[in-house]
């Protein structure tokens, strides 16, 4: 038996997304999202709220990065998710974490999430609040990477969104290679 919700956007699994950008005083300023998505494959299409600090910021830089919020950092992403730098100016700095320079794109990269993606603003649909932006470069940290060099998911410890319960949930295992699997069917 089939229960029904009614018309609800719900998407399995949603990322927890970490966007970066830099405030007029060149501090950092960053929010989570778990309304984004790959857009193409050098694109990121993300849903941020016009209100929001970061896209008052990244309408200014024309840039941002993405990392992903893994299990040893919940409380500091969700305080990030929570906390407008609209209302509280340290809020940056109130998190705990900390932030360099990203080399391609004026935007800070966290140097505690050991992936970034490094984006050039593209466009912004103030109505449907969608941010389109162009990856010029994605740098991962070795602690991340397998014996080819490539980033590992598993290692990377992501966490992903829950809607439905307001949870973050861990990434599991491997249990599949793609494009590969079904081929004996
Ligand atoms: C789990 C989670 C997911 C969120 N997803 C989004 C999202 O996809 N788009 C959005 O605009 N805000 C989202 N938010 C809310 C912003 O992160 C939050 O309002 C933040 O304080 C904005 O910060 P800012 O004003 O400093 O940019 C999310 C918050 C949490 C905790």
């Amino acid at each position: 038996m089939r229960k029904n919700f009614g018309p609800k956007a719900y998407m399995y699994p949603q990322p927890v997304l970490v966007i970066s950008s830099y405030n007029e005083d060149n501090s950092p300023n960053t929010m989570v999202a778990a309304w984004g998505s790959c857009a193409d494959y050098d694109k990121v299409a993300i849903y941020i709220a016009a209100s929001h600090k970061s896209m008052d910021n990244i309408l200014n830089r024309k840039a941002f990065t993405v990392s992903f919020a893994d299990v040893a950092h919940i409380k500091q992403v969700d305080f990030l998710g929570i906390v407008s730098g609209h209302k509280d100016s340290e809020k940056f700095a109130k998190s705990g974490l900390h932030a360099e320079r990203a080399e391609n794109v004026d935007a800070p990269i966290i140097t505690e999430f050991p992936v970034a993606l490094e984006c050039e603003f593209e466009s912004y649909d103030a109505e449907a609040e969608l941010c389109i932006a162009r990856v010029v470069n994605v740098s991962a940290e070795e602690s991340v990477l397998d014996a080819d060099g490539k980033i590992d998911l598993v290692k990377l410890n992501a966490v992903v969104f829950d809607t439905v319960k307001h949870s973050y949930i861990a990434i599991g295992d491997r249990v599949g290679k793609a494009f590969s699997d079904g081929k004996n069917l």
